[in-house]
């Protein structure tokens, strides 16, 4: 909460904008924080330098006093509103009061035998995906909050070290593709790449393709469409192993029935337990882990249960590549 009220307030704009250690009487001239309400600056910004959004040093200010002045981290570089980059609306989504209500109402959930799958759904009645259909605001801010963390993915998935993962392969389908960020930059990568962004009706209404990106409104538990290839982005772990199962088989039988050489599922999502991380990685993941078991049906999985899902939806191979932070790739062969 003090993350988002320092991102409502403007404070990792104002630093940048100041571009050198910002002293906090400065913040606090320039955020217009009336003086009733100058005191509490520090206190905010003390626990957001805790937690590593900004760091400080000693400067002098313009009565020549020693006073501490606030640098951005990279933490909160990508809080800029400027930074094509920034996760702003990843944050908000995360911190928004309607999408937290459900969380509040856990043990609540725990001892109802009832047979909603998500808290989500014991709080509004209805699941994520189906408000989205309902609810075009909903549908608005929850695309544009993953829009925004697929621009930073794409950017680390077109880098050289990513990059040669989608070599050499004639098609693609972004299967839960939301609007088509990832599948726009791989288009626009290798333009002889034949594109396809399949994703509920909804949310891909009235979005426009390029000479090598398609959209397609569907169901990828109905059928997705034959391609040599198909990326999976925080598709799988929004479901739970049945659901996981159908998912993988209608990816099996679309790289059945494409012609291609080298058919493969790219996933990217978490292994958890996958390699040593520090304190803070494990609590995200452990959060993100709690987070689809309150909005969705899902669970983050270690090698063995992702081994167990890829074999069972009748797979020969997998490889995971640890290359994308607190997430993975993994590439799997039929
Ligand atoms: C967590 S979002 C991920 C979006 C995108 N892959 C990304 O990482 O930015 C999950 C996506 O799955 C889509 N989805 C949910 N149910 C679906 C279904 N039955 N068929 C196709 N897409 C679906 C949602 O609309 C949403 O865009």
């Amino acid at each position: 909460m003090s993350l988002k009220c320092a991102v409502e307030l403007g404070i990792p704009d104002a630093i940048h904008s100041y571009g050198k250690p910002m002293p906090l009487s400065q913040l606090i001239t320039s955020l217009k924080i009336p003086q009733s309400k100058s005191s509490f600056v520090h206190r905010l910004m003390r626990i957001l330098v805790h937690s590593n959004f900004f760091t400080t040093t000693k400067v002098t200010n313009s009565d020549h006093e020693l006073e501490v002045g606030y640098v951005l981290t990279d933490s909160s570089m990508l809080l800029l509103k400027d930074n094509p980059l920034n996760l702003i609306r990843y944050l908000f989504i995360q911190l928004d009061p309607f999408v937290m209500k459900p969380w509040h109402q856990m043990s609540t959930w725990f001892k109802n035998n009832d047979d909603t799958t998500s808290l989500f759904e014991t709080e509004y009645g209805i699941t994520v995906w189906d408000y989205a259909r309902q609810e075009p605001k909903f549908n608005e801010f929850f695309n544009d909050a993953m829009g925004s963390d697929a621009r930073l993915v794409s950017k680390l998935l077109l880098d050289d070290k990513c990059k040669g993962v989608f070599e050499g392969l004639q098609s693609l389908v972004d299967v839960g593709g939301g609007t088509g960020t990832v599948a726009k930059a791989i288009a626009k990568s290798f333009p002889q790449l034949e594109c396809t962004v399949l994703d509920l009706p909804h949310v891909v209404a009235g979005l426009e393709g390029t000479d090598n990106l398609r959209y397609i409104g569907g169901d990828m538990f109905q059928a997705i469409p034959p391609s040599n290839a198909i990326l999976l982005k925080w598709i799988l772990h929004n479901w739970n192993d049945e659901e996981c199962l159908k998912i993988l088989r209608n990816c099996k039988e679309a790289l059945r029935m494409s012609k291609g050489e080298g058919s493969k599922v790219i996933v990217i999502d978490m292994v958890m337990g996958d390699e040593k991380r520090d304190h803070e990685s494990v609590e995200t993941q452990l959060f993100f882990d709690m987070m689809v078991m309150v909005y969705l049906t899902g669970k983050q999985r270690n090698k063995e249960e992702w081994a167990k899902l890829i074999f069972s939806a009748g797979f020969s191979n997998y490889k995971i590549i640890p290359i994308l932070g607190l997430r993975s790739l993994i590439e799997i062969y039929p």
